[in-house]
């Protein structure tokens, strides 16, 4: 989690580091904070809880200075202050830092007995009173940071930068950090978009790596000061792809970049199982988090249907510590927008310890778990920006749907691969054609005071169902639970009275008279029901349901389903003045466990 940015060059480091934290926001928005080694070699700090905007009118843009890092925090350890935000420093250091020290107590209470005070409950503080220990005594800043990264156990992306000394030290352990050459000078920051407006030419540190940036030249080593060769890459996305162009908010322009970006993904993936050649699996597991996770369950029936190979899906933070039966017959894949998900790459590595083989289907290229899976496929969903995934859902459940085609072809089947690839581009155009005339806005006003909602629906449906839920309650805080349409006469129909909604969503027509069923019961117990459906079943619902929403959907209409749960999510949150790109207490990467 969380966003670093730094810079060493000629030009002003002050508002170039504001910018790159603004870029990089929505990966950790509870504090923000910057430290400046200025021209007349004195360390000017300044960090605040809250928002970027925050910090930006606190800082002194009078303060010369051609060197400085920022951070923009998800906090791990310690609620989210002042004191707690970074920079830390300790004497003439200041560190910002991305990731958790596991071993932070045993660290503290060491630095405690040598006379160190903390001023902070983060474990980030560690790290910056163990370069200065070394630091103070005369060691050069480079041998004060190997020292302390050898000491560190966990997880980070540090930046570091000592008063009157102009150069950046920046190290990586498992969390992201990139670094982009330009002319006007070196840029650091934890994502590649941020760094567009610069430069197209980055190094990726991998784990392991330690880059020392000064004025002349950056050289790059690893934790034991062996020097390496910077493996300089042209990055190809556009800065303009993570603007808001005219639009809101991210999470509604993303949500109208669907079409296009399903479009993208699904002809840049037509030899999409070549690597399945002279492979023989007999069981496939998929494995991610949250919103990718439901995606891979929603295309989990097509893959078994076509693969004739058992399918498991399961969560990231569940397979890390129950591989079951997972061995070298194995597939694993693993869907995750970011690559960068801490669950989902220790999920990956304890998949290879069993032997499994593992890809990778992820939607930014160069991203950590590019580097360690045996293949990766990429969505094109183009930055995502917005904390609730939207876009990348609907590449994700296209993309595996193509994969799972793919194992008919694989097996012979070339017409049914064919078929598959275009419906898929049928359905981003009868998205297109929904997004230009929807008017979910209304149904958002009509239930805003809702105190609990329930999505509903049955065999495919139903992990469609829990993505509905999951971003209904992520941005508008309003409880929500995704069920199994069946399961409710078992136990939460208990829940149903006149203040809870239900959103029972149908897109099987061998489905309708079940969930006709269901709105019933739930009808009958005072429970309002939006009824959502890629079918022609408005005659069936009129009467039983206080709103029907048809989407035209083909012969998979998951994605098309999802895009007004989507939408309802947005509006909901629109309505009742929150921030839907920002919602509380998440960011978009997760690269803690
Ligand atoms: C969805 O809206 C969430 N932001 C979240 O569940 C997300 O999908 C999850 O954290 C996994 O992220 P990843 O795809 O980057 O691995
Ligand atoms: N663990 C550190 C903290 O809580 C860093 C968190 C982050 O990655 O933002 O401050």
């Amino acid at each position: 989690m969380c966003g670093i940015f730094g810079y060493l060059g000629k030009s002003d480091a002050a508002p170039i580091l504001i910018k790159g934290l603004k870029k990089q926001e929505y990966r950790g928005y509870d504090s923000a904070g910057i430290a400046l080694n200025c021209d007349d070699n004195s360390l000017y700090v300044v960090k605040k809880a809250g928002r970027v905007s925050q910090l930006e009118r606190a800082v002194d843009f009078s303060v010369k200075s051609c060197c400085g890092i920022a951070h923009t925090r998800w906090a791990t350890h310690g609620k989210p202050s002042d004191e707690n935000s970074h920079p830390h420093t300790s004497g003439d250091i200041a560190v910002v830092h991305n990731g958790i020290i596991e071993n932070y107590q045993y660290l503290k209470d060491k630095l405690k007995n040598k006379g160190y005070k903390f001023n902070s409950d983060t474990d980030t503080e560690v790290i910056a009173k163990l370069i200065d220990s070394k630091y103070s005594s005369g060691t050069e800043l480079i041998d004060a940071v190997l020292y302390a990264v050898n000491k560190l156990e966990g997880s980070f992306a540090i930046a570091v930068i000592a008063r009157g000394v102009n150069e950046i030290i920046c190290a990586r352990k498992n969390s992201p950090l990139i670094v982009g050459f330009a002319k006007s000078g070196y840029y650091i920051a934890s994502d590649i978009p941020a760094l567009l407006e610069y430069t197209k030419k980055v190094h990726i540190l991998k784990s392991g790596e330690v880059l020392q940036i000064k004025e002349d030249r950056a050289e790059l080593t690893d934790f034991y000061g062996n020097k390496l060769k910077t493996e300089i890459k042209n990055i190809e996305a556009e800065s303009s792809d993570s603007e808001l162009s005219g639009f809101e908010s991210y999470m509604l322009k993303e949500i109208y970049e669907i079409p296009a970006s399903v479009n993208r993904t699904v002809t840049s993936n037509k030899d999409i199982t070549d690597f399945l050649k002279n492979k023989k699996f007999n069981h496939i597991y998929i494995i991610g988090c949250g919103t990718a996770y439901n995606a891979g369950r929603a295309a989990e029936s097509y893959i078994e249907n076509w693969s004739k190979i058992k399918v498991t899906s399961t969560l990231a933070s569940e397979f890390r510590y129950d591989t079951r039966l997972c061995d070298k017959n194995s597939l694993a894949v693993f869907i995750t927008q970011s690559g960068e998900t801490a669950d989902t790459l220790e999920a990956l590595k304890a998949a290879k310890e069993c032997g499994a083989y593992c890809l990778a289907i992820t939607n930014v290229e160069n991203s950590s778990i590019t580097h360690i899976a045996d293949k990766s496929l990429f969505t094109k969903a183009g930055p995502e920006i917005a904390v609730a995934s939207t876009k990348a859902y609907c590449c994700q459940v296209a993309l595996l749907t193509l994969f799972a085609a793919g194992f008919a072809k694989a097996g012979g089947n070339n017409e049914l691969f064919d078929e598959v690839c275009s419906e898929l581009l049928l359905e981003t155009n009868r998205i297109s054609e929904y997004l230009e005339k929807q008017n979910v806005s209304i149904l958002a006003e009509k239930y805003k005071d809702t105190k609990s909602v329930f999505f509903i629906g049955r065999g495919r449906d139903y992990p469609l169902a829990e993505e509905g839920s999951l971003k209904f309650k992520e941005i508008t805080y309003i409880s929500s639970e995704g069920y199994a349409a069946g399961e409710l006469k078992h136990g939460t129909i208990a829940l149903m009275d006149k203040n809870a909604l239900v959103v029972a969503i149908v897109t099987k027509s061998d489905m309708v008279d079940k969930i006709v069923n269901a709105v019933c019961e739930v009808r009958a117990r005072g429970a309002k029901v939006v009824v959502l459906s890629t079918l022609e079943v408005e005659a069936r619902f009129k009467d039983i349901s206080d709103d029907v929403i048809i989407v035209n959907g083909g012969k998979f209409p998951t994605i098309a389903a999802v895009v007004p749960l989507q939408l309802f999510a947005y509006y909901t949150a629109k309505i009742k003045g929150l921030d839907a790109d920002k919602p509380r207490n998440l960011a978009k990467s997760v690269t803690v466990e």
